[in-house]
C-alpha cells in the first residue's frame, strides 16, 4: 500500500535541493512544450506554477534557511549575494505573472529566467549548501519548521493562479 505522506526530508538541504529538482524539471517540461509548440494557455499555467514554487521556495530560504546559515558562517556576503539573485529572480517572475497570455513573450521570460534560477542552484549548491554542511547548524531540526512554513506558504500562493488577482499582488508590493 503506498503511504499517504511523502517520506521526511533527511534535513533542510534535501528539502530544499528537492524544490530545486521539481523546478528544474518544471522548466524542461516547459522547454519540451515550446518545442513540440504546446498549447499557449497551458504554457501559461505551467510558467505560473514554476513561478509560485520558486516564490515560495525563495521565501522559505530567506524566512529559515538563510538566516540561519548567515548566523552560523558569519559570512554577510555570501548570503547577501544569495539574496540579490533571489531579488532579480522575483523580478522576472513579476515580469511573467503580470503576462495576460501564454505566448513568445512570456517564452523568452520563461527560459531567462530558467538561466538565472541554475546559475542561482549551482552556486547556493556548490557555496551555500557545501559550507551549511560543516558549519555548526541544526539542519535535521531545521525540516519540521521548513515543511510546516512551505504547507503555509502553498496554501497563501495556490490562490495567485488567476490574473485577476495581479492588482492585489501589485498593491502589495508598493505598500
Ligand atoms: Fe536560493
Ligand atoms: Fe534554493
Amino acid at each position: 500500500m503506498p503511504h499517504p505522506n511523502p517520506p521526511p526530508y533527511e534535513d533542510a538541504l534535501v528539502l530544499l535541493d528537492a524544490d530545486h529538482k521539481l523546478v528544474k524539471k518544471m522548466f524542461i517540461e516547459y522547454a519540451g512544450l515550446v518545442e513540440d509548440d504546446g498549447p499557449a494557455a497551458a504554457r501559461r499555467q505551467l510558467a505560473l506554477k514554476i513561478c509560485q514554487d520558486i516564490t515560495v521556495h525563495a521565501q522559505l530560504e530567506e524566512e529559515i534557511f538563510y538566516p540561519a546559515v548567515r548566523e552560523a558562517l558569519g559570512d554577510e556576503g555570501l548570503i547577501d549575494h544569495a539574496e540579490e539573485e533571489h531579488a532579480q529572480a522575483r523580478e522576472k517572475i513579476a515580469q511573467i505573472q503580470g503576462m495576460s497570455t501564454g505566448g513568445k513573450r512570456m517564452d523568452d521570460a520563461v527560459k531567462e529566467l530558467a538561466k538565472m534560477i541554475d546559475e542561482h542552484v549551482l552556486e547556493e549548491r556548490e557555496k551555500v549548501f557545501l559550507q551549511a554542511q560543516y558549519a555548526d547548524l541544526d539542519l535535521r531540526g531545521m525540516v519540521p519548521g521548513l515543511v510546516a512554513r512551505k504547507k503555509a506558504l502553498q496554501a497563501q500562493g495556490g490562490e495567485m493562479k488567476e490574473p485577476t488577482k495581479k492588482a492585489t499582488t501589485k498593491k502589495k508590493e508598493a505598500a
